[in-house]
């Protein structure tokens, strides 16, 4: 081997060297090891963690969703028989008759503004039953438009009605199912829900 040909090697394992002390170092600065000094008391085993719960938020903010629209202002020009129709997609589970019985889901007769998981007899998910408030329209519009993100642990098993005019339609005829139905949204709040 030559002179040349020898310090190119040399300088090359020089380098390889150099580069991977750099990467250790870089490792150690991005991926902190936590002996010592755990948040709060809770024990690091090592450093995956960090990586888990970052890839965990992440999937949390992409599946906050977008909606829902509001659709207080097309309450009052909602289709009622349109609703009743939709209303199909709710009938395995639901019965909206007065005094119907309750199926896998409760009874919906009278339900606009009633307090939520309130109808005797039904055996509601905890996540339900604690959540309280009443069934207003805008909690209605929440609910409807998916379930699951409303009430996280509903036993609710339904996709949700992505459709603003679907939901306002809906809620209309659930409106419609009382003997004295709602108030529709005044001006105020609707403008209020606007913002
Ligand atoms: C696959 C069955 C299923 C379908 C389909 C379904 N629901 Fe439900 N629904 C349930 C169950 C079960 C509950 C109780 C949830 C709980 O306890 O977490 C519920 C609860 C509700 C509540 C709350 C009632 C209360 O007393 O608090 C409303 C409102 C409601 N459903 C409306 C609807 C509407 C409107 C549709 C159709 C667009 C629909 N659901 C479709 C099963 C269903």
């Amino acid at each position: 081997m030559d002179e040349l040909k020898f310090n190119k090697l040399f300088a090359g394992v020089l380098l390889a060297a150099l580069l991977l002390m750099a990467g250790i170092k870089a490792g150690q600065v991005l991926v902190p090891s936590h002996h010592g000094h755990g948040h709060g008391g809770e024990k690091v085993a090592n450093a995956y963690p960090i990586e888990v719960t970052v890839v965990a938020d992440a999937g949390t903010a992409v599946a906050a969703p977008a909606g829902p629209e509001p659709i207080l202002a097309l309450l009052a020009e909602a289709d009622i028989a349109a609703g009743m129709k939709l209303a199909k997609k709710c009938t395995a589970c639901h019965v909206f008759e007065e005094g119907g019985a309750n199926k896998v889901g409760p009874g919906l007769w009278n339900i606009v503004n009633a307090g939520k998981g309130a109808v005797d007899g039904f055996g509601y998910s905890a996540a339900l039953a604690g959540f309280g408030g009443a069934w207003d329209y805008q909690a209605l519009n929440a609910f409807l438009y998916k379930p699951k993100a409303y009430i996280a642990g509903t036993k609710m098993n339904f996709a949700g009605l992505k459709k603003p005019k679907d939901r306002a339609n809906m809620i209309a005829y659930l409106r419609s199912l009382s003997s004295a139905p709602a108030a529709l949204p005044t001006d105020a709040e609707i403008a209020s829900e606007a913002e």
